[in-house]
């Protein structure tokens, strides 16, 4: 991992185009999937970034043939073995959860520690086991490791406990080799769960309902490998955006589909920017005055993602006015606050889930540490509008998340240095 801290000197106007890489939460399910096969896989625009490393070193562990050249990852998954795996693989990231769907549909057996990730509150994996369980899975274990056996998996009409990501990706992984029709109500339809099914689909699988919270799936005998591009980022789109409109500055996003970001550019034209949207990008452009929003409230998609809540605020602490956040699905995703406190920003937290934004203000550059993946984006944009040079450490975590951040953001004018 590609330690050290970032030194931004705040005040620049960004200007020019960038492109953003294929999206995490897309690459790494798609990567797990590929165990579905027997056959080679070759997944393009995959990003460079610590955890699809991560991912491909426990995939290779289990025995997968990957090559990881120039965005691109081919799979063999030809000779995969079953091996538990250990606290030091899986505490890297919360994704390795998503190894269990497609291991259990393949393999018949996992067992593996409780995978890490990021301090975002409770992150339990009720959701993930209830769903297992429907399909005729046996849970031998889900207190000390994750432990999961079945003699072969059946379809199953499941009603997930809780809309989840991971949880409707891995029920989803398990269900395409599954004997008869799963039904998934209460599906998460993120762009990524989205990607992952029509990843599968083109493996062979018959998924339909594919973006909305109805899941259908025909199990199938078997899948084969094939080649796929991974969506773009919208996340990444996201901070770029709001880079743009924190600097004032003119800047085109390219590589994304801009429907994904819906209630993200509601939001932002709330604040008074203003953007022009075409087919595969969007162009942010200068503004007069940024304004308060009324209520900013993350929930599943297609409203407003959680993950660009804590760089939305950084904009909302330049708006004037009151705004309000309402961080729905995490607890522990307003932490981040008190990192931009010590840069000038004024707020009031009115409980694990609320808190509202006083603004403007003039942030100032002073040592900060990144929280978790999207806070740690969230501090290099407070840095970008802040005044003076601001010392971001703990940058691991953006690592985790965003390819080439710094170069990209250089790119732009930015005046920011790896040290
Ligand atoms: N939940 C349960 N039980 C479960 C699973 C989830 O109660 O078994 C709850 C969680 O506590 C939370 C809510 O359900 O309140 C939503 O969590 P979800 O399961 O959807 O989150 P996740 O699947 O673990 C994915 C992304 C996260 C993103 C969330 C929400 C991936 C690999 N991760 O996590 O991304 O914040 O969905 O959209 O797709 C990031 O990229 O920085 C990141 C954290």
């Amino acid at each position: 991992m590609n330690m050290g801290k970032y030194f931004i000197k705040g005040g620049e106007r960004l200007s020019g185009s960038v492109r953003v890489s294929g999206s995490k939460n897309a690459a790494l399910p798609i990567l797990c999937a590929t165990l579905l096969s027997s056959q080679k896989s070759v997944i393009s625009n995959v990003p460079d970034i610590a955890d699809i490393k991560s991912l491909i070193n426990i995939l290779e562990q289990i025995g997968c043939k990957i090559v990881f050249e120039k965005n691109t990852v081919t799979v063999d998954p030809a000779n995969i073995k079953y091996k538990p795996l250990s606290q030091d693989k899986v505490c890297r990231m919360r994704a390795s959860i998503l190894l269990i769907g497609p291991l259990l549909a393949r393999l018949k057996r996992v067992k593996m520690s409780f995978p890490g990730g990021c301090i975002l509150g409770k992150r339990p994996i009720d959701t993930h086991v209830e769903a297992f369980k429907q399909l005729g899975a046996q849970i031998l274990d889900d207190k000390q490791n994750i432990h999961i056996k079945t003699k072969g998996l059946k379809g199953a009409d499941i009603v997930m406990k809780e809309i989840s990501v991971t949880a409707t990706e891995n029920v989803v992984m398990a269900a395409v080799l599954a004997e008869g029709e799963t039904k998934v109500n209460l599906a998460a339809a993120e762009p990524h769960v989205q990607d992952l099914c029509k990843f599968l689909n083109k493996m062979g699988a018959s998924i339909s309902g594919i973006g909305t919270h109805e899941l259908t799936i025909r199990g199938v005998k078997s899948l084969k490998g094939c080649e796929y591009k991974v969506t773009g980022d919208y996340l990444e789109a996201g901070t770029l955006a709001i880079a743009a409109a924190l600097t004032n500055g003119e800047v085109e996003i390219k590589g994304i589909n801009p429907g994904h970001l819906h209630s993200f550019w509601q939001k932002l034209e709330e604040t008074g920017v203003g953007f022009t949207m075409g087919k595969s990008g969007v162009k942010i452009h200068p503004h007069k005055k940024l304004k308060a929003v009324r209520k900013l409230k993350t929930a599943v998609y297609p409203s407003f993602p959680t993950d660009l809540q804590a760089p939305f605020a950084v904009l909302l602490t330049q708006a004037k006015g009151v705004s309000k956040i309402h961080e729905t699905l995490f607890e522990g995703r307003l932490n981040y606050l008190f990192e931009l406190e010590k840069m000038g920003a004024k707020f009031e937290i009115l409980n694990p889930h609320q808190a509202i934004i006083l603004g403007p203000v003039k942030l100032r550059g002073v040592p900060i540490s990144s929280w978790d993946i999207r806070a740690g984006a969230a501090m290099i944009l407070a840095a970008l509008a802040a005044k003076g040079t601001t010392e971001i450490s703990n940058i691991e975590f953006i690592d985790r998340g965003y390819e080439n951040i710094e170069h990209k953001l250089k790119k732009l004018g930015a005046k920011i240095e790896r040290k």
